[in-house]
């Protein structure tokens, strides 16, 4: 039994995030249950926490959308709560496969709340994302702002997902729901044994540098230099996957507190231009990245970054570590692991 012996379930937790999430939560006390079908991770990933902790994980695969398997999980333990991960995310293939993206974000959804509800579980972890806010109606951005128009299915499951479990935490004021919008998480544990692993050409600014930078990418394309931003690139709130995964822990505290429906920003407050990003990069690690401007990515917004003072006040969580912080510890990531996981 650890410290506070309270049991977490992490949907998706082989992935990017909820690997460095798990990290966090062993340090806090918790014990932890993964449930993953590896459709986008590798049971490695897991491996590698497991020797990062220093001891052994359970790791169910199954896929969220089985109620079979998720019923059988929840009747063979008790769970505290549960930090939903598990998704689709890539923006552009979900513009290109939306059934695909609404299919499995939305019914792996559903699948969990009602296995939960039936075993009276009713706490739980929303990965949302900064991509509700559209594009934003106030920099920076605090949870006030307005919800946007999303530009992709992606967007519009976590958009759709906020509102299915605001509507459930009315209904059944028995649930505590905690909505976190990351903001652009980079970086890697700085151990260099896990990270952001992407099959494929990246779609993210950072994967897409690393790749350039060890050269298995001739080149970066900056998409776009005629932003109204200080130097014409897109702005962003970068934000340490390290402290990311904090922030689960600091809205487990909510949880405890019995918050009802509560929502989060999680960024750090500061805003990155592409070009900002990729100067830390080649200071962080003195190393050039070569690159040219290109067009604009179509529907890329100009300026989003956040106002994170919400979290700070509720949750006691902030972010610690800098931008070249992020640069060297994906660096490392990806020259201890050039061929990914
Ligand atoms: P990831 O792809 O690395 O992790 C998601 C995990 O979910 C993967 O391991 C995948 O195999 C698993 N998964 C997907 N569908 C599943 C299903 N039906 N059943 C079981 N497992 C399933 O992504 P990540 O970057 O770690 O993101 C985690 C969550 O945070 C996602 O919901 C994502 O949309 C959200 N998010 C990510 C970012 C980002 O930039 N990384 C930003 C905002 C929000
Ligand atoms: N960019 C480039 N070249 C690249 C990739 C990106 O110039 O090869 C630029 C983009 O135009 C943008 C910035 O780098 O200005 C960041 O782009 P990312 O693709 O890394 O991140 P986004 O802000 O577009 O979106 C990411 C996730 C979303 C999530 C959002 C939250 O992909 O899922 O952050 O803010 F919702």
């Amino acid at each position: 039994m650890t410290k506070n012996g309270k049991t977490i379930l992490l949907t998706g937790g082989a992935g990017y995030i909820g690997t460095h999430t798990i990290i966090e939560l062993d340090k806090a006390g918790y014990n932890i249950v993964v449930v993953d079908n590896l459709i986008n991770s590798k049971e490695e990933a897991i491996h590698r926490v497991e020797k990062i902790i220093n001891k052994p994980i359970e790791l169910v695969i199954a896929d969220v959308r089985d109620k079979q398997r998720m019923n059988a999980l929840f009747d063979t333990h008790t769970f505290y709560a549960v930090i939903h991960f598990a998704g689709l995310k890539a923006v552009g293939e979900s513009v290109a496969k939306p059934l695909e993206y609404y299919e499995n974000n939305m019914n792996a959804t559903f699948v969990l709340l009602d296995v939960m509800r039936t075993h009276h579980c009713k706490n739980i972890i929303f990965s949302s994302s900064a991509t509700v806010y559209g594009d934003p109606a106030m920099i920076p951005i605090t949870e006030q702002c307005p919800k946007g128009h999303c530009t992709n299915p992606y967007g519009q499951t976590k958009s759709m997902l906020e509102e299915v479990l605001s509507d459930l935490q009315h209904a059944d004021q028995e649930w505590n729901v905690v909505l976190l919008r990351y903001f652009n998480p980079i970086g890697a544990h700085p151990s260099g044994m896990i990270g952001e692993n992407p099959n494929g050409i990246p779609n993210n600014l950072m994967p897409y540098i690393t790749q350039t930078a060890i050269g298995l990418r001739p080149e970066l394309g900056v998409f776009g230099n005629d932003y109204p931003t200080h130097d014409g690139t897109g702005v962003r709130d970068y934000i340490h996957v390290c402290d990311l995964a904090a922030g689960h822990v600091a809205a487990l505290t909510a949880i405890d507190r019995q918050c009802g429906l509560a929502t989060y920003n999680l960024g750090t407050g500061h805003g990155y231009s592409v070009l900002d990003v990729i100067k830390a990069f080649e200071k962080a690690n003195g190393i050039k990245v070569p690159y040219s401007i290109k067009p604009r990515r179509a529907g890329d917004i100009a300026t989003c970054y956040c106002d994170p003072q919400k979290a700070e006040q509720e949750l006691g969580w902030k972010a610690q570590y800098d931008i070249e912080d992020m640069c060297r510890h994906s660096w490392n990531f990806q020259t201890k692991n050039p061929q990914g996981l």
